[in-house]
């Protein structure tokens, strides 16, 4: 079953529009309740297994979330975790490096049940939904264009008029209000990390780079000789980039620090760069970053950052520095606004 949290934001108007995150990790929808917004959240992985009648009885029983495919029964979602480990087995993954994965030939069947599983059925007639997609990638050859259109006409299929918003501007519509929608805007997710410069909710650039929260898990997974679910595990559960700084003694901290010191010091440096391919901007206050994405919700990683960012030096002068509130849902949040914004 989906996760649903709900949080108060009595300042946002009610609407009738929805926020969708379709993401490599979690797949998130947003929308207004009352006084408050409420949040959905699924993994977005699958594992497959043998069908039996029984077995399928006691899925229906039980809520979970599966497919049926040939004589394969396919469990989607956060359950998929479960049965995989169970089996000692890594969960087969719809989308990899932030985008619909070329290798998985089953993807688009399930992120179309995903979708529809997450956001449910209109509320209206071609209810908007404003759904999150990737920058283009800067590292990687490939482009964003068949997943944009896919995610889109699955939306589409399901009644929505659906329009798409920029993953880091997303973020900027979610963290930056306050600076009038005006700063650089960066998502750490699991296959990409997403960066958008916007003036007064107006992209400048944007691109992506494909490497994140699951390259560091792959890096960490090959030198300590562990597997890559372990590895993920222990950095959800309990990792703190302060302590791993300094302990040096656990290889797996160790490595888990390095990974994310060097991450961060190449997205500053594609930053610097991209700006290096613009002209300078001319603003009147110092600009502001936010960051938000499970890859940024360690304790310790703000501080590493902002460390980062004294090392590089960037042609532009930094205002505040900040994490969002709720790291994994910033992206979706920020759909939902830039929704409402649009739709009022
Ligand atoms: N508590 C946590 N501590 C550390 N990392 C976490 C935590 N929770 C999630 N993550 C990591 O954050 C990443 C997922 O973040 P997020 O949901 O922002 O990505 P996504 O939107 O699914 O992916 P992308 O934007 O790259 O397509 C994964 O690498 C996951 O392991
Ligand atoms: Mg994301």
């Amino acid at each position: 079953m989906a996760k649903e949290k709900r949080y108060k934001k009595p300042d946002l108007p009610i609407s009738t529009v929805k926020g969708l995150d379709v993401g490599t990790a979690f797949i998130y929808s947003a929308q207004k309740a009352g006084s408050e917004v409420a949040f959905r959240e699924e993994r977005n992985a699958f594992f497959d297994i043998e069908h039996s009648d029984f077995t399928e009885e006691m899925f229906k029983k039980s809520n979970v979330k599966y497919a049926l495919k040939g004589n394969r029964l396919y469990i989607v979602g956060e359950e998929a975790i479960k049965f995989a480990n169970l089996f000692g087995k890594n969960t087969r993954r719809p989308l990899r490096d932030g985008v619909i994965s070329p290798g998985e030939e089953d993807a688009l069947l399930i992120i179309e049940l995903l979708i529809k599983s997450i956001v449910g059925a209109p509320r209206s007639k071609k209810e908007r939904v404003y759904y999150s997609v990737p920058g283009p990638p800067i590292d990687a050859n490939f482009d964003i264009i068949y997943h944009q259109n896919i995610i889109g006409r699955f939306l589409e299929n399901s009644g929505y008029s659906a329009k798409p918003i920029n993953e880091g501007l997303a973020v900027i519509f979610s963290e930056l209000a306050k600076d009038n929608f005006t700063g650089i805007g960066i998502s750490l997710g699991g296959g990409m990390v997403n960066i958008c410069f916007a003036v007064m909710a107006t992209p400048v650039f944007s691109f992506s780079v494909a490497r994140a929260g699951d390259w560091i898990d792959e890096q960490v997974a090959r030198v300590t000789n562990e597997t890559v679910s372990k590895i993920t595990a222990i950095k959800e559960a309990n990792l703190n980039l302060d302590l791993a700084k300094t302990t040096l003694s656990d290889k797996i901290y160790d490595a888990f620090y390095i990974y994310h010191n060097h991450l961060i010091e190449y997205i500053l440096e594609q930053i610097k760069n991209e700006f290096g391919k613009h002209p300078t901007p001319k603003l009147d206050k110092p600009l502001p970053i936010a960051v938000a994405g499970g890859t940024a919700k360690p304790k310790g990683f703000l501080q590493m950052f902002k460390e980062g960012l004294q090392k590089t030096k960037l042609p532009f002068e930094i205002g505040e520095v900040k994490l969002a509130s709720h790291p994994l849902l910033s992206v979706v949040k920020g759909a939902l606004i830039a929704g409402i914004a649009e739709t009022r």
